[in-house]
C-alpha cells in the first residue's frame, strides 16, 4: 500500500509541482496571500466609518447624537407601501410562504425576471430585453465581482474612470488576483471639471484596449461624483470596447435617481449590443439596501457564464425578495403608482442635492460638482491639503463627517466626497453641517 502511494505521488506531476513551489515560497502564515497581503488593513472608507462609530465619537469627547454625517453612501427615503404589502401577502399566505423557502432556479425566479423586463420597457423604453437576458443575484456588489470573473482572466487589466466607486478596487483584487487597474481620467484635479476633454479620455481608453484592457466599468449615475457622462462619450466607449472584443460595464445602482432629462443609455439593450453589460439593484431606488436583490442584464453568452459562477457562489438567488419584487412590479406598473413613486423619489433627491449645493455655495464657496443624479458631490479640500487628516480634524472640532477622497482614484487624492442621501428628509441638518464647517474654517483660516 505504501509503495502504491509513493508511486502514485511520483506520477502526480501537479502535486510534485505544488510541493516544489510551496517549498520555495515557504512563509509563516495563517490565511491566504490575498487576505494577508492584498487586502491587508482597513480601506480608507472603513477607516473613516470606524472613526464615526458611536464609541469612537464619544472617545473624541463628542455626543454622537450631535454628529452630522455626510459620510453614508446610502439613501434614506421610505420604501413603497406596495412593496411592504407584497412581502406581507407572501408572509400571510402559508402556500406562498412555503414557496419562498424553496431554491429558485440558478438564473433566478422567472416571474421576477419577466416583471423586470416589463419595468425596463415601461420606464426606460428598453424594448428588446428578454427575461433570458436577465440573471438575478444577491446585489450589484456580488454581481460586479462575478461579471469580472466571467469576462476576464486573472491578471488581465480592468479599467475605470478616475475617480470611481472605491469598492471596485478591492473587488478586482478578490475576483482577479494580479489584475492591474487602469484609470481613464474624468475629473480635472485642479480645475475640478468633469470629462471636459472627453476625446482625450477616449484616446487613452483606446490605447488601454490596445494593451489588453478587457472591461471598462462606469457607474451611471456615478459614485462619488454623481455625474452622468454624455451619450456621445458612452457611445464611443462602447464602440471602443466592442472593437477590442471587451466589455463596457454600466453599473446602474443609481439608475432611477437621475435628475434632468433621462439619459439615452438607459434604453440601451445588451441584446442588441453584445459587448454591453449592465448591473442593477433594489438597494437604492426601492430603499432596500438590506433586502439584498440585484440583477445583471447581458447578452446570452455572458448570462450563461454568470449562471455558471452563480451556481458556485449563490446556488439560488433569494426567493422571498424575488417573489416580493415580482408582485410589487406587476401591481404598481399596472396601477401607475410606480411612476409616481419614482418621480417623487427623484424629486426628493434633486431637492436635497440643491439644498447642499446652495449651502456649499453660500457658506463655503468651494468648487464642487453639480449632481446629474445619485447621492453625492465632490469638492477639493481647502488649499488641497491631504484629506484624511482634514476629515479627522473636522470631525473632532465640528462633529461633521465627510469622506476623504483617498481610495476613489488618483484625482481625488486631495478631494472629499459629501453625501446628501442619508439626509433626504433632514435638509436643516445639511445647512447646519455646512455652516459648522464654515465657522471652523473661519477660525482656522
Ligand atoms: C456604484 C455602486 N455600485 C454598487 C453599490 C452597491 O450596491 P448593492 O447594494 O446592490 O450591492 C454601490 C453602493 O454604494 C455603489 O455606489
Amino acid at each position: 500500500m505504501k509503495d502504491f502511494l509513493k508511486e502514485t505521488l511520483k506520477k502526480d506531476t501537479s502535486l510534485l509541482q505544488y510541493m516544489d513551489s510551496s517549498r520555495k515560497q515557504k512563509r509563516k502564515r495563517h490565511l491566504s496571500r490575498l487576505v494577508e497581503q492584498e487586502l491587508h488593513g482597513l480601506s480608507p472608507i472603513q477607516t473613516i466609518m470606524k472613526m464615526a462609530e458611536h464609541q469612537a465619537i464619544r472617545k473624541m469627547g463628542l455626543n454622537p447624537e450631535e454628529v452630522i454625517s455626510f459620510g453614508g453612501g446610502w439613501c434614506n427615503h421610505t420604501a413603497p407601501e406596495a412593496l411592504r404589502n407584497a412581502y406581507q401577502t407572501i408572509l400571510n399566505d402559508a402556500t406562498l410562504f412555503h414557496q419562498s423557502g424553496r431554491y429558485s432556479p440558478i438564473i433566478g425566479d422567472s416571474s421576477c425576471r419577466e416583471q423586470i423586463c416589463h419595468f425596463e420597457d415601461a420606464f426606460y423604453n428598453l424594448t428588446s430585453l428578454e427575461s433570458e437576458n436577465i440573471l438575478l443575484g444577491h446585489s450589484s456588489t456580488q454581481l460586479f465581482h462575478d461579471v469580472l470573473r466571467v469576462v476576464c482572466d486573472p491578471g488581465e487589466p480592468v479599467g475605470f474612470l478616475d475617480p470611481t466607486y472605491a469598492n471596485y478596487l478591492n473587488a478586482v483584487k478578490c475576483a482577479l488576483p494580479g489584475s492591474p487597474i487602469w484609470f481613464v481620467p474624468a475629473l480635472h484635479p485642479q480645475k475640478w471639471t468633469y470629462l471636459k476633454t472627453p476625446d482625450e479620455s477616449l484616446e487613452i481608453l483606446k490605447q488601454y484596449c490596445e494593451k489588453g484592457l478587457r472591461v471598462f466599468a462606469i457607474p451611471v449615475p456615478d459614485n462619488p461624483t454623481s455625474q452622468i457622462p454624455s451619450e456621445e462619450f458612452l457611445k464611443s466607449a462602447l464602440e471602443i470596447m466592442t472593437d477590442a472584443n471587451g466589455y463596457l460595464l454600466l453599473d446602474h445602482a443609481y439608475k432611477a435617481l437621475w435628475f434632468g432629462e433621462m439619459p439615452r443609455c438607459y434604453s440601451w439593450s445588451p441584446v442588441e449590443q453584445s459587448h454591453l453589460i449592465t448591473l442593477h439593484s433594489n438597494s437604492k431606488w426601492l430603499s432596500s439596501l438590506g433586502r439584498r436583490l440585484g440583477w445583471a442584464e447581458a447578452h446570452d453568452t455572458v448570462i450563461n457564464g454568470l449562471e455558471k459562477i452563480n451556481e458556485s457562489v449563490l446556488l439560488s438567488p433569494d426567493s422571498l425578495h424575488s417573489m416580493a419584487t415580482a408582485r410589487f412590479l406587476e401591481q404598481t406598473l399596472a396601477d401607475g403608482s410606480l411612476k409616481q413613486y419614482v418621480n417623487d423619489v427623484r424629486r426628493l433627491y434633486e431637492k436635497t442635492a440643491a439644498v447642499m449645493m446652495s449651502s456649499l455655495d453660500s457658506c463655503l464657496g468651494w468648487k464642487r460638482l453639480t449632481p446629474d443624479g445619485g447621492l453625492y458631490t465632490c469638492c477639493p479640500t481647502p488649499h488641497h491639503v491631504e484629506p484624511r487628516g482634514f476629515v479627522e480634524r473636522l470631525l473632532k472640532e465640528t462633529g461633521v463627517l465627510l469622506i476623504p477622497g483617498t481610495g476613489f482614484g488618483p484625482s481625488m487624492s486631495s478631494g472629499l466626497r459629501l453625501s446628501y442621501g442619508p439626509l433626504c428628509y433632514m435638509h436643516e441638518q445639511i445647512i447646519e453641517g455646512i455652516e459648522r464647517i464654515s465657522h471652523y474654517l473661519a477660525k482656522t483660516g
